[in-house]
């Protein structure tokens, strides 16, 4: 039910903290974390670089309470998160770790391993290695890395910081925290968390629901309000393009959109889910999935981005839209007369336009258990590793009867056209021929006529166009080896 609660609430300083925005001056609702914090007089630490996700300046830990009533504790990037993203949450920064008396292990490792020189990232580090600390013991080199993909130094280098990493997190995450977990989780379940929270003035208008039918009924009462989910998109249009957004349904707090139902054939994963669980849950199940995401963003933007946000922005280089293409993955959108289900491959209709109707919400994504026979492969191709946007991405599917003959071939191609799109000329070659090498070298050159590419700083358009050749021949040595 919507009342006039405009009020948010979180912990803070092991302190309820309560923010009406109701006549307030100070704050509105697209207010980010990082802008809160540096208003206080003893939250400082956190520091401004980008302003958009790409540097853990900003990098907070929220504690928040999962299905057993644990606090679970992760990494954000506070620059893109407003602030009524909080209700309910414990913030966490590094004012709240120690101070040069006491310092937290991950404090400690720091100061012995000399991991810091200008110290501008320096808090934004130790909050993500405070996050590693609670969530892994021992964390091997890989995992210490991907904790760090996130914040970037420009004057320590990173050996240390690594190695501060892996001498701290050694107590089973058990520290300060540990002791006070049961206060802050009596704290936090005293916040309302049903009725919803809706914050109105003359200028802006932004609404918290807890369920699916409160959003929707809000949806058909304001037509235009922008969808907030983990808002690693939608927030940036305030923060970088400096767009003022009048009306934000946030559907963050729903439980409903992060469930995962696991049927016969399929599985379906709600589209509030964060893409660092899906990426942790889905690797026996969809392991191209994973092993995509485990080089999407970083820590800090899967921990808040989601699947219903990627497939939401239909955007060319959204990159789980390929592989799920290739899973034969469908959006089920529901609105408050039904649920309606439709293949992702034919919801994007162009350039970040879908076939979703504006009273409709994305509830989740279905995807088909993958026969034993099909070969499913994902690429993403970008100047860094980690933290980078694609220049062309790509997800394939494959079929080969008892003679190596290719029954049905799908190559779905992102950062190649306005938006996620199959090589459909050269799957045409393909099919009922041989796989094998000769076929695959005359097939390369017809991808050339599936594309026209755009140029632009990531590549020219030839560039992609040989990328996307390379990738098929890329994926067939890569079956010969399975
Ligand atoms: C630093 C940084 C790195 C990034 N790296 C990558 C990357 O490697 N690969 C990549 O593909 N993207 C990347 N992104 C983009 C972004 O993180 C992803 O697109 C993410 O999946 C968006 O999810 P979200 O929940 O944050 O979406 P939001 O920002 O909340 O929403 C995005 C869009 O989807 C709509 N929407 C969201 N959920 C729903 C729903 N349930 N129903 C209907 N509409 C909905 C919103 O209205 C909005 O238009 C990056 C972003 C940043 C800031
Ligand atoms: S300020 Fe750079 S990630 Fe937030
Ligand atoms: S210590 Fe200077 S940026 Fe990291």
């Amino acid at each position: 039910m919507t009342n006039n609660n405009s009020t948010i609430s979180f912990v803070l300083d092991d302190k309820i903290v309560n923010i009406d925005f109701k006549n307030n001056h100070k704050y509105t609702p697209t207010t980010t974390i990082l802008e809160y914090l540096r208003s206080l007089p003893n939250h400082k630490g956190v520091k401004e670089g980008c302003a958009e996700g790409d540097c853990g300046a900003c990098t907070v830990a929220i504690a928040q309470l999962n299905n057993y009533n644990k606090l679970t504790y992760k990494s954000f990037n506070s620059c893109i998160i407003f602030l009524p993203q909080l209700h309910g949450k414990q913030l966490i920064t590094v004012e709240n770790l120690g101070n040069s008396n006491t310092l937290h292990p991950v404090q400690t490792a720091m100061v012995t391993n000399d991991a810091s020189q200008c110290g501008y990232c320096t808090p934004g580090v130790v909050m993500s290695l405070f996050a590693l600390y609670k969530n892994i013991n021992n964390p091997n080199k890989e995992e210490i890395d991907d904790a760090l993909t996130g914040n970037l130094c420009r004057c320590t280098g990173y050996r240390p910081i690594v190695d501060a990493a892996s001498q701290a997190c050694v107590n089973k995450g058990i520290d300060k925290f540990t002791k006070n977990e049961n206060d802050i989780i009596s704290l936090l379940t005293k916040i309302n968390k049903q009725d919803t929270i809706a914050i109105e003035n003359d200028k802006q208008k932004y609404f918290l629901p807890f369920t699916i039918e409160e959003a929707l009924k809000l949806k058909i009462k304001h037509n235009d309000a922008i969808i907030l989910n983990g808002g690693t998109d939608v927030a940036l249009r305030v923060t970088k393009r400096h767009e003022f957004l009048p009306e934000i349904i946030d559907i963050s707090e729903i439980n409903e959109l992060k469930q995962i139902k696991v049927n016969d054939n399929s599985i379906e994963i709600g589209a509030g889910i964060n893409l660092e669980d899906i990426k942790v849950a889905f690797e026996n199940n969809f392991p191209q999935l994973s092993s995509l995401l485990s080089v999407f963003g970083s820590k800090q933007i899967r921990n808040k981005g989601t699947l219903g946000g990627n497939i939401g922005s239909a955007s060319p280089i959204g990159d789980t839209l390929p592989i799920l293409m290739a899973y034969d993955a469908s959006v089920i959108l529901v609105s408050t007369k039904n649920e309606r289900k439709i293949k992702l491959r034919n919801f994007i209709t162009a350039y970040h336009t879908t076939k979703m109707e504006k009273n409709e919400l994305i509830k989740s994504v279905e995807i088909s258990k993958v026969p034993k026979d099909t070969i499913i492969k994902s690429y993403k191709i970008s100047k860094r590793k980690t933290l980078d946007i694609s220049t062309v991405s790509a997800g394939f599917r494959l079929n080969l009867d008892e003679n190596s003959i290719i029954k049905d071939i799908k190559l779905f191609y992102g950062g190649m056209s306005a938006v996620t799109k199959r090589a459909e000329k050269t799957e045409n070659f393909l099919i009922g021929k041989k796989w094998e090498r000769k076929i695959i070298e005359q097939a390369m050159p017809i991808i050339f006529d599936d594309f026209a590419p755009l140029s632009d700083a990531r590549s020219s358009d030839d560039g992609r166009k040989l990328m996307a050749r390379n990738l098929l021949l890329k994926f067939y040595l890569q079956t010969m080896k399975v």
